[in-house]
C-alpha cells in the first residue's frame, strides 16, 4: 500500500487553468437544469439556454447570466455558435436528445438515465460512433465525496480485492412534493410510475465509478402498492420498490436497490473490501467511517481544490455538481473523453433495464448486455 489513507482525504494537486479556450455551452431543460456551475468555469460561457416554460427559462437566463434565450432544443441545435449543450429534459426523452445534438455536431452532457430500452441503448453507441461526439452522463453518485474516495482507495488497494458493495437511492413518493413531481397543469409528468429500476445509475455508480466493473448478471425483485399510480403509468409498470442481486464481471456480488416507497431518504453505498471496509453514512444517523489497517478513520474528505474556484460551494447531490461541470468542460478543452463517458452511462443504465424485466419475471435472473 503506498499512499495513506489520510493523504487520499485532501484533494492533492488543485485544480489549474491550462486553457484559454472558451466552450459555447447551451442549457436546456430549467428544473433540475438550473443547479449547475456552467458560467463560473473560467473555460465556458453559456451562450444559450432553453425550455418552454417561460419561468423556467427565466430561471435558467438568470442562473447562467445569459441573454440568448429559445423555446425548444430545436432551436438549440439550429444555433452554429452553440458547441456543447447540457440537456436536462424528461428521462424517457434523453436518449431521443442525445442522438439529435449529437448528429447536430455538438457534444452532449445529458441528465440520467442514459436510455430507456436496449434499443436506444445500440442507438446511442452508434451514433457516438459516428459521429465522434464527446457524452457525458451527469451521475451525481460518481462524484460524491465518498465516492471519489472509495475511488482513491479502490485504486491505492486500500479495499485488498473488493468483494461486495451495496447501492441505494431511496426517494419516497409521499405528500406535497409528489403533487409536483407526478403532475403539471392536470397532466401526468414523466415521473408517474416510472420503474425503479430504470433509474438505476445513482446506485450502480457506486459499482461502476470506483472499481470499473461491468454488470453481467442481474436478478431483481418487485414490490408495489394498490395504488392507482402503479396500475394506470403509460409503463406498465406495478412497481414502486425494486431490490437487485448483480454479479459482475469480476465474480464479485454488488446489491442494487432503488425506492420510491421505502420509508428512507436519500442515495448511499458501502463497500467492502477484504482490507478494507468504506460507510457512507445516511440521514437516519448511521455513520462515515473507513475501517482500515490504519484504524477506524472518521474524518471526511475535502476535495473542493479540484475544482475552479468559483464553484467552491454546495448546489446539492453530496457537491458533485460543480465536479460534474468541471469533467466535462476539462474533457471538451483537452479534447479527451469524458470519465463518465458514453460507456459508463450505459454500463449504470443498461443492468436496470434488464433488472425491470427480470422482476416482471418473478426474479429470474437474466444476463446484461454490455456496450463498447
Ligand atoms: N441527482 C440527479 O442526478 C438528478 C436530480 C434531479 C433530476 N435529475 C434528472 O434531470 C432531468 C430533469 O429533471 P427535472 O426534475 O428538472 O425534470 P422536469 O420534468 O421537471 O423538467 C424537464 C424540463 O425540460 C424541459 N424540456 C423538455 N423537453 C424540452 C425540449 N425539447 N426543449 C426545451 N426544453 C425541454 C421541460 O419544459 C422541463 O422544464 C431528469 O431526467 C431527471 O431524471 C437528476
Amino acid at each position: 500500500m503506498s499512499e495513506s489513507v489520510h493523504e487520499l482525504l485532501k484533494a492533492g494537486k488543485p485544480w489549474e487553468q491550462t486553457s484559454d479556450r472558451m466552450v459555447r455551452m447551451a442549457v436546456v431543460g430549467g428544473g433540475f437544469g438550473a443547479c449547475f456551475h456552467w458560467h463560473e468555469h473560467p473555460n465556458c460561457k453559456v451562450v444559450a439556454v432553453a425550455d418552454p416554460i417561460s419561468d423556467r427559462r427565466n430561471g435558467l437566463m438568470e442562473r447562467y447570466q445569459c441573454e440568448t434565450a429559445y423555446e425548444t432544443l430545436d432551436d438549440v441545435l439550429a444555433d452554429d455558435n452553440v458547441e456543447g449543450v447540457a440537456i436536462f429534459s424528461g428521462a424517457p426523452d434523453h436518449a431521443r436528445h442525445v442522438c439529435a445534438i449529437m448528429e447536430a455536431g455538438k457534444h452532449p452532457f445529458c441528465a440520467v438515465p442514459a436510455c430507456f430500452d436496449l434499443e436506444e441503448a445500440e442507438m446511442l453507441a452508434e451514433i457516438k460512433e459516428s459521429t465522434g461526439a464527446k457524452y457525458m452522463m451527469a451521475e451525481t453518485s460518481w462524484y460524491r465525496w465518498e465516492t471519489i474516495l472509495a475511488r482513491r482507495m479502490f485504486k491505492a488497494g486500500i479495499f485488498g480485492e473488493l468483494i461486495y458493495s451495496e447501492g441505494e437511492y431511496y426517494h419516497p413518493m409521499v405528500g406535497e412534493e409528489v403533487q409536483g413531481l407526478w403532475w403539471r397543469d392536470g397532466q401526468k409528468t414523466w415521473r408517474y410510475g416510472f420503474p425503479p429500476m430504470h433509474y438505476p445509475t445513482h446506485s450502480s455508480a457506486f459499482l461502476v465509478g470506483v472499481t470499473g466493473e461491468r454488470i453481467l448478471k442481474i436478478s431483481c425483485a418487485g414490490w408495489g402498492p394498490e395504488e392507482p399510480w402503479c396500475f394506470d403509468n403509460v409503463y406498465g409498470n406495478p412497481y414502486s420498490h425494486e431490490v437487485s442481486m448483480c454479479i459482475t464481471d469480476q465474480g464479485h456480488s454488488f446489491r442494487c436497490n432503488v425506492s420510491w416507497s421505502a420509508h428512507a431518504f436519500g442515495e448511499r453505498a458501502q463497500w467492502f473490501g477484504r482490507e478494507a471496509s468504506l460507510y457512507m453514512p445516511d440521514d437516519a444517523g448511521r455513520p462515515y467511517i473507513i475501517r482500515c489497517p490504519e484504524g477506524d478513520i472518521t474524518e471526511f474528505p475535502d476535495y473542493w481544490e479540484l475544482v475552479p474556484e468559483k464553484m467552491r460551494y454546495d448546489t446539492g447531490h453530496g457537491s458533485s455538481h460543480a465536479f460534474l461541470t468541471t469533467e466535462f468542460i476539462d474533457a471538451i478543452v483537452a479534447d479527451r473523453e469524458p470519465e463518465v463517458n458514453l460507456y459508463e452511462a450505459l454500463a449504470m443504465t443498461v443492468p436496470g433495464i434488464v433488472g425491470h424485466q427480470s422482476a416482471l419475471w418473478e426474479g429470474q435472473q437474466m444476463e446484461v448486455p454490455q456496450y463498447g
